[in-house]
C-alpha cells in the first residue's frame, strides 16, 4: 500500500516464525544517519503466522538510537483481545478496526494518533482527504463526523464495546491466552510443529501449524470444511498450503475450542493426515486446571 501511495519502503523480510525483531529495528535506525526514515511501521498480531511482536521493546530499541521517526502498529487483530498500550508503550499511530477482537462485520477503521503524529500530519506532503485527522478530530468534538458514518456499525460497537466491559478485558485478554495455551497443546500432542518459534512471541488469537512432511494444508482444509462445514485459515504467500490456522479471536469459549479441536482431530483421520491422538484431551486436560 505504501508503494502504492509512493513512498520509499525499506521492507525488512523476516523469516515469518517470528515477530519484528527489534534488533534489527534498532541496526536499521542506527545506520540511517540521515534520518530519512519517516516512520517504522510494525504488525502487532500477525494474523497470516500466528507471531506477535513485542511492540514495547521495539520502541525501546527505536529509543536507544534516539531516532525521531513515528512508530505506528496495525493492531487489527489485537485490539480488543491482546493486551496493547498505545501510550504506554509510546506508539505514535495504532490502527484497529471492528472486525476481529470488536467482534463486528469489516467497515469501521479506528486510529489513535499520538501529539507527535498530528504534528506531523500537519506538515506531510501526501494528498488526503477521506483520512485527514484534523477534520475528524474537529467534527468529532461535537459527536459527528466529517462525512456519513457507518451508523449500523456504531449500533453495534455500542454493544461489543458493553460486553467487552462486562467481561472485563483483562479477563478478555486472559481468555484468549488460555485458548492459545490449551490450542498449542494440542498442536504438540498431536506431534505437528508450530510455527511461530519464539514461546515469548505466540500469539493469543491464533496458532499456524505446519503441516507434516510433504501433506498439503490446502485438501486437508478442504476435508474439515466438507464434512464439518468448519473453515480454518490457510496459509498465504510462502505459506499456502504448507499451514493451516486455528483461530479463537472474538467471542470464543472452552466449548467452542474443543469443537474446533474435535474437527481438527476428527479431519486428520478423515483425510489420512499422519497425526497421533490425544490433541484434544491435552487440550481438555488444560482447560480444567487453568
Ligand atoms: C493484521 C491485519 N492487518 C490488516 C488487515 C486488514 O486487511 P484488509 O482490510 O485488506 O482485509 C487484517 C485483516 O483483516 C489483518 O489481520
Amino acid at each position: 500500500m505504501a508503494l502504492r501511495l509512493g513512498l520509499e519502503v525499506d521492507f525488512v523480510p523476516g523469516d515469518w516464525r517470528h515477530g519484528v525483531d527489534p534488533a534489527i529495528v534498532e541496526k536499521k535506525l542506527a545506520e540511517d544517519r540521515d534520518r530519512k526514515i519517516k516512520s517504522v511501521n510494525v504488525v502487532h498480531n500477525e494474523t497470516s503466522t500466528g507471531c506477535l511482536s513485542r511492540i514495547a521493546k521495539i520502541r525501546k530499541a527505536i529509543d536507544r538510537v534516539g531516532h525521531p521517526a513515528l512508530f505506528m502498529v496495525d493492531t487489527i487483530s489485537s485490539l480488543g483481545s491482546t493486551d496493547y498500550r498505545h501510550d504506554e508503550w509510546g506508539v505514535d499511530v495504532t490502527v484497529g478496526c471492528s472486525q476481529k477482537g470488536l467482534m463486528l462485520p469489516p467497515g469501521l477503521g479506528f486510529n489513535a494518533v499520538s501529539a507527535k503524529a498530528l504534528a506531523a500530519s500537519k506538515s506531510a506532503r501526501l494528498p488526503k482527504s477521506y483520512w485527514s485527522w484534523e477534520e475528524m478530530l474537529a467534527a468529532n468534538k461535537t459527536g459527528f463526523f466529517p462525512s456519513s458514518p457507518a451508523t449500523n456499525l456504531l449500533y453495534g460497537l455500542r454493544e461489543s464495546l458493553r460486553l467487552l466491559e462486562e467481561e472485563g478485558l483483562d479477563n478478555v485478554f486472559d481468555r484468549h491466552r488460555r485458548h492459545g495455551e490449551a490450542t498449542r497443546r494440542a498442536v504438540r500432542t498431536w506431534g505437528l510443529e508450530i510455527l511461530c518459534l519464539n514461546p515469548e512471541e505466540y500469539s493469543p488469537v491464533l496458532t499456524a501449524v505446519v503441516m507434516p512432511g510433504d501433506q498439503g494444508a490446502d485438501a486437508f482444509r478442504a476435508t474439515v470444511l466438507e464434512k464439518f462445514n468448519m473453515s480454518l485459515g490457510n496459509g498465504l504467500g510462502k505459506l499456502k498450503d504448507r499451514v493451516f490456522r486455528i483461530g479463537h479471536l472474538g467471542d470464543f469459549n472452552d466449548l467452542m475450542l474443543i469443537g474446533t479441536l474435535c474437527g481438527i482431530e476428527m479431519g486428520f483421520a478423515a483425510a489420512g493426515v499422519t497425526a497421533k491422538k490425544g490433541g484434544v484431551s491435552a487440550a481438555m486436560d488444560y482447560l480444567a486446571t487453568r
